[in-house]
């Protein structure tokens, strides 16, 4: 993946709440190609993967339950300058931070229910992708 690629999951909330159609729409009306997507529903040993990182934080095991509790829509989307462009594009990780007209201000609940995930940099941006995507699903 290229440095013009981001990776998200539109989360279980945002697919249970039925925004995957409000969310989608935003995210291309915005400027962002899908190169790939899927919906699919993460285990607890994919959760504590894609979330390693994060193992130490007090919210995991939360983090963990709550990924894995239903369906999640899983894309890599291409634009120029995608990882920074999608985080201004998604708002603040808690919804009340979130700037107006935001992804997470809109459909976000809380910060731990919070409708979607962006990469925080091109090389996550590649992990990440590839987490969920075979090679050839990725052109
Ligand atoms: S970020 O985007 O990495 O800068 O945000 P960060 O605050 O480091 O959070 C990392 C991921 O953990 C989720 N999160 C939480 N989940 C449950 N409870 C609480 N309190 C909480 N705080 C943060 C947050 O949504 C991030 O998930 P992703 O999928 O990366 O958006």
């Amino acid at each position: 993946m290229s440095g013009n690629r981001t990776f998200t999951m539109i989360k279980p909330d945002a697919v249970e709440n039925g925004h995957i159609g409000g969310i989608l729409e935003q995210v291309t009306a915005s400027g962002f190609k899908i190169v790939a997507m899927k919906l699919t529903h993460m285990t607890t040993r994919d959760a504590e993967k894609f979330y390693a990182v994060h193992s130490e934080r007090p919210f995991f095991g939360e983090l963990v339950e709550f990924m894995t509790r239903g369906p999640i829509v899983a894309a890599i989307l291409e634009k120029e300058n995608a990882v920074e462009d999608f985080r201004t594009l998604i708002g603040a990780t808690n919804p009340e931070d979130a700037a107006e007209g935001t992804i997470r201000k809109k459909y976000a609940t809380s910060i731990g229910e919070n409708a979607v995930h962006g990469s925080d940099s091109d090389e996550n941006a590649q992990i990440e992708g590839a987490f969920h995507f075979a090679g050839r699903e990725q052109f």
